[in-house]
């Protein structure tokens, strides 16, 4: 096994609308698509498709969506030996609006995401040590994101830790103990109570972290490219210019398709280079997973790029 994302698996509604409502309004809107999502999910199957052998620990509730959801993830050769119903909890959802700018808003109720406690970890224990990377996002429980670095920490699994949706709470001892931290920078400026405007301030805002122990802090700031801080170096990937439809999950594209790329080849600038262009193809279609490119895609549009 290459990587296990212990994380959320959500359904996602996503509405596509001209405007948001005000209060008592009703209004009309074009289009809508539902479709498999959550953030943990979203990066396992970038991951897959990338070609990575995939597990995912998560759970589901006993509802109609559940076996859809376990079936989706198995469509893309996700080993789901530890994807569970929780008896008597709906299955997370995720109600979504993308607005004429494909701009996006999501709220997210987690369901039986919640009932993703450490014990998941403990039954998966044997499969989880044989994995080359831990996959982790802020849409389950704290303390068993916790649990999951505290394991990668004693078998020498390297951890990487998405922390979105943003939480005050993340308790700073446990994000300095995984190797990379992947923030966008309206995560960053929430956990760091620091300002995000400039690139400048955005890299003071990391560099404080590698400072506090972290070893590499990825910040990915959508067409603005990406920041990378470790104490040696910073280094800034610039993004891919696309017709933008649906942002929705591109910075899950970006973590799933970095991932895969570290796992076999431990070489952190191809990893980025790589994700940009994944995450980058994903905004030109609608949906989250589904938006998702194949290797080919992906291979294709950097051969056309280079030239
Ligand atoms: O990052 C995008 C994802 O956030 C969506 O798929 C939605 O389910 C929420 O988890
Ligand atoms: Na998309």
């Amino acid at each position: 096994m290459d990587i296990a994302v212990i994380g959320s698996n959500m359904v996602d509604l996503i509405s596509y609308i001209n405007k948001m409502p005000k209060e008592g309004e009703t209004l009309e809107a074009p289009d809508f698509k539902i479709g498999c999502g959550g953030k943990g999910a979203n990066q396992a199957v970038a991951a897959a498709k990338m070609g990575s052998k995939v597990m995912m620990v998560t759970k589901v509730g006993d509802d109609l969506f559940a076996d859809n959801t376990i079936r989706n993830l198995e469509e893309y050769g996700i080993d789901t030996a530890f994807s569970q119903k929780v008896p008597g909890t709906s299955s997370g959802v995720a109600p979504i609006f993308v607005d004429q700018e494909s701009k996006n808003r999501i709220l997210i109720i987690k369901g039986a995401n919640a009932h993703l406690t450490p014990r998941a970890i403990d039954e998966a224990a044997e499969q989880l040590k044989k994995c080359s990377l831990i996959v982790l996002q802020l849409e389950i429980p704290l303390e068993t994101i916790y649990y999951a670095i505290e394991f990668g920490n004693e078998y020498g699994i390297p951890v990487i830790l998405n922390p979105a949706p943003a939480s005050k709470e993340l308790d700073f001892d446990y994000v300095c103990k995984c190797d990379f931290f992947v923030p966008n920078e309206s995560e960053l400026e929430i956990l760091t109570d620091m300002p995000v405007e400039t690139d400048k301030q955005i890299q003071a805002a990391a560099s404080m972290l590698v400072e506090k122990g972290v070893k590499n802090v990825i910040v990915t700031m959508g067409s603005r490219g990406v920041m990378w801080v470790t104490k040696e170096r910073t280094q800034s990937i610039s993004s891919h210019r696309v017709n933008a439809i649906d942002t929705t999950g591109a910075g899950d594209a970006f973590i799933g398709c970095f991932s895969h790329v570290f796992v076999k080849t431990r070489d952190v600038l191809q990893a980025l280079e790589t994700a940009t262009v994944f995450a980058a193809l994903s905004v030109t279609k609608r949906g989250t997973q589904t938006s998702y490119p194949t290797v080919e895609e992906v291979e294709e549009f950097m051969q056309s790029s280079a030239r």
